[in-house]
């Protein structure tokens, strides 16, 4: 097994690995160490069955169920695996979704950060991909908090943020919400901006999502501006890698201490995805 940095702020390329025989238990600790360093893995031409991806994914902690499918009774994509979800454009010959978050864009955030316990990290495998499109970003959310300028460190001390958990990541309204105009009537728990793991005492910038998001306390135009600075400063080029996706990779990241987003692509191409969601542990506040 080898582990190649991306030479970018986060991200590493591992190879000679078939993730579809079980590992080593030196390859485990070397991949759960390389996972924490790089915060992004990717591994190229695997062939996983959906068996195969959870046995793998099951690595870096306990698997948990993917939020409910927003497409009609809100029942898993794959009814016999409700542990994967799958990520897709396609539709079925009677014209229902096979997966979730369509072919947009989709814009940075983490995932599931307005839970209490929101995921430790997720892990994608490329069934059918267009190649050069639909392209997954990441950004290093340790270092854009190590180099936040002293202005912004100021104006984020002792404040917190709402992260909306009335949306998906593609925009998408969840079921049993309404769309509000006004962000500080936004539904969700309000977080500090900077989270630091108890364990190692790493800290990262959180951010959650940019739609919908609000700083209590401050007048709308004021934490608008804000969140649009903390935004910028964390997006920048410098902090992000970016995945160029093949079919048969295998794409796995750390969700509370990167950002990630998604490319939009064409409608008429086929990309189909499957994934897991590794269990995190609570967050404060
Ligand atoms: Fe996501």
């Amino acid at each position: 097994m080898e582990i190649n940095a991306s030479g970018r702020a986060l991200g590493a390329e591992v190879t000679g690995l078939d993730l579809s025989k079980p590992l080593a238990d030196g390859d485990e600790k070397s991949l759960r160490a390389a996972w924490d360093e790089h915060l992004v893995l990717f591994f190229r031409g695997q062939d996983l069955t959906d068996m195969e991806l959870m046995a793998f994914s099951k690595t870096f902690g306990e698997l948990e169920a993917p939020g409910k499918n927003p497409y009609g009774d809100g029942s898993p994509f794959i009814p016999e695996f409700p542990l994967i979800n799958v990520i897709s454009n396609v539709k079925s010959d009677e014209g229902k979704p096979i997966g979730n978050l369509g072919d947009g864009e989709a814009v940075w955030h983490a995932d599931m950060t307005y839970v209490a316990n929101p995921p430790k990290g997720a892990i994608l495998h490329g069934w059918e991909v267009p190649v050069g499109q639909g392209d997954t970003q990441f950004s290093n959310l340790i270092l854009a908090l190590e180099e936040l300028p002293a202005d912004l460190r100021k104006a984020i001390e002792g404040r917190e943020c709402i992260h909306d958990e009335s949306h998906n990541s593609a925009g998408m309204l969840r079921a049993g919400y309404e769309e509000i105009e006004d962000p500080e009537k936004t539904p969700g728990p309000h977080r500090p901006f900077i989270f630091s793991d108890p364990m190692t005492g790493r800290k990262a910038l959180m951010l959650g999502r940019r739609p919908h998001a609000y700083v209590p306390g401050l007048p709308l135009n004021e934490s608008e501006q804000l969140l649009d600075a903390l935004w910028a400063h964390a997006t920048q080029e410098k902090y992000v890698f970016t995945h160029k996706w093949q079919k048969g990779d295998v794409l796995m990241w750390q969700n509370l201490w990167v950002l990630h987003r998604r490319d939009s692509f064409d409608p008429a191409a086929r990309r189909v995805l499957h994934r897991t969601q590794i269990k995190g542990e609570a967050v404060s506040a």
